[in-house]
């Protein structure tokens, strides 16, 4: 299939290129590098050996997209792009609403002007909300902490709308769980700009010596060991997960976890970093992050049985593959 990659140099997208062109698809990149660098490009092409298509374009210039839609025939688009930063969104609301609405909006109208057949979507589990884990796709949405969370609600609730007009569309909403880990080439992973938010970056940057100790939010909650448990995901699993939803899903709207199943907490990942990677991970223990809750991990059931899709790199593979990308970085070029 010759497919549309929205956001296709950001760190989801391009472990996707490559698993999308390592399955015999084609690919097509859009994405206007408002948190990508160019060079990822000629590292994806580095790594599959092939040139890749790119246009550098804002989605919400429909415009300059119905022209990529007229220039290529496309059997199917995976939508990555959008912004994704849970405390800057609250500080721009607009932005995120703006960015993350009228993108998936432009995206998908096109998709129906010309006759794409499949959609794949990036939500998030931070659509459920504070509810128990295991999280199933069958739960009730909540109200989520911030806008960019209600854009990803709302995203699939416009798909939703989308699907009951056109019921031939075969649409996947892909609710992914905490996703680390880099490309085992090194050549591309993911370098957040500034200060990191996320553990797993965070880690890494103290690993490194970038940053003196990591602050560990709360040791005191109802967890294995009081820190704040997660399910992480190899970032080439879940690229994985995208193919098998494009290639199976038929039509309808298919809602999916993409995650592990298990939980792992804080102080695990910290003993496993730096057992797997020779390194010390100065840390200390400071107060509850707000807006965190204590678990969060998926029953992946449903995608297990429809899509045969799960999960094989581990928490150790993670650690090992995100550190190999920072230390690539000493060498060459960082790209990400
Ligand atoms: P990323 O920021 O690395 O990649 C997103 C890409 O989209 C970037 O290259 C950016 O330049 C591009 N982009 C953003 N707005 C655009 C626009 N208007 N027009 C064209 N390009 C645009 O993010 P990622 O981690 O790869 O996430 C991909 C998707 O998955 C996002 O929708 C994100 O919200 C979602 N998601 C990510 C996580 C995570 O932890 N990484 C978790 C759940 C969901
Ligand atoms: C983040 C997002 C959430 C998204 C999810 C999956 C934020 C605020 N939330 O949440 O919207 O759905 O990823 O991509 O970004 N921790 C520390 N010290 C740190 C950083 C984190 O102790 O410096 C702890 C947290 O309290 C938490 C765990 O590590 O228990 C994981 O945190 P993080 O990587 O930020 O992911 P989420 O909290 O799941």
């Amino acid at each position: 299939m010759n497919i549309l990659v929205t956001g296709g140099l950001g760190f989801i997208g391009s472990h996707t290129v490559v698993e999308l062109i390592e399955n015999s698809h084609t690919v097509v990149i859009v994405d206007n590098l408002i948190n990508s660098k160019i060079e990822v490009l000629s590292h994806l092409e580095t790594l599959v050996k092939q040139s890749i298509p790119f246009y550098q374009i804002d989605l919400t210039d429909e415009e300059a997209l119905t022209q990529v839609f007229e220039e290529n025939k496309f059997d199917g688009i995976i939508h990555f792009a959008g912004l994704k930063s849970v405390g800057e969104s609250v500080e721009k609301p607009i932005e995120y609403y703006l960015n993350n609405l009228v993108s998936t909006m432009v995206v998908i109208k096109l998709a129906q002007e010309f006759s794409v057949g499949k959609f794949v979507f990036s939500s998030s589990a931070t659509v459920y909300g504070d509810q128990d884990s295991p999280l199933r796709e069958t739960l009730d949405l909540k109200e989520t902490t911030s806008p960019y969370g209600e854009t990803k609600t709302m995203g699939e609730r416009i798909l939703k709308d989308i699907a009951k007009i056109n019921p031939k569309l075969a649409i996947s909403i892909l609710r992914y769980f905490n996703p680390v880990g880099a490309h085992p080439s090194g050549l591309i992973g993911e370098n957040p700009n500034g200060i990191p938010n996320n553990l797993m970056p965070y880690i890494t940057k103290v690993a490194k010596g970038d940053l003196k100790q990591l602050d560990i939010f709360g040791d005191d909650y109802d967890t294995i060991d009081g820190t704040g448990v997660r399910d992480y995901i190899h970032v080439v699993d879940l690229a994985k997960g995208h193919v098998a939803a494009l290639e199976l899903v038929e039509s309808g709207v298919h809602t999916y976890n993409l995650g592990s199943g298990k939980g792992t907490s804080v102080l695990e990942i910290i003993i496993i970093f730096q057992k797997v990677n020779s390194v010390k991970i100065p840390y200390k223990i400071v107060r509850r992050r707000s807006g965190d809750i204590a678990t969060c991990f998926a029953d992946v059931t449903k995608v297990n049985d429809e899509l045969g899709w799960k999960t094989t790199l581990t928490i150790e593979d993670m650690c090992r593959d995100m550190w190999n990308f920072e230390m690539k970085f000493d060498n060459s070029t960082r790209v990400l």
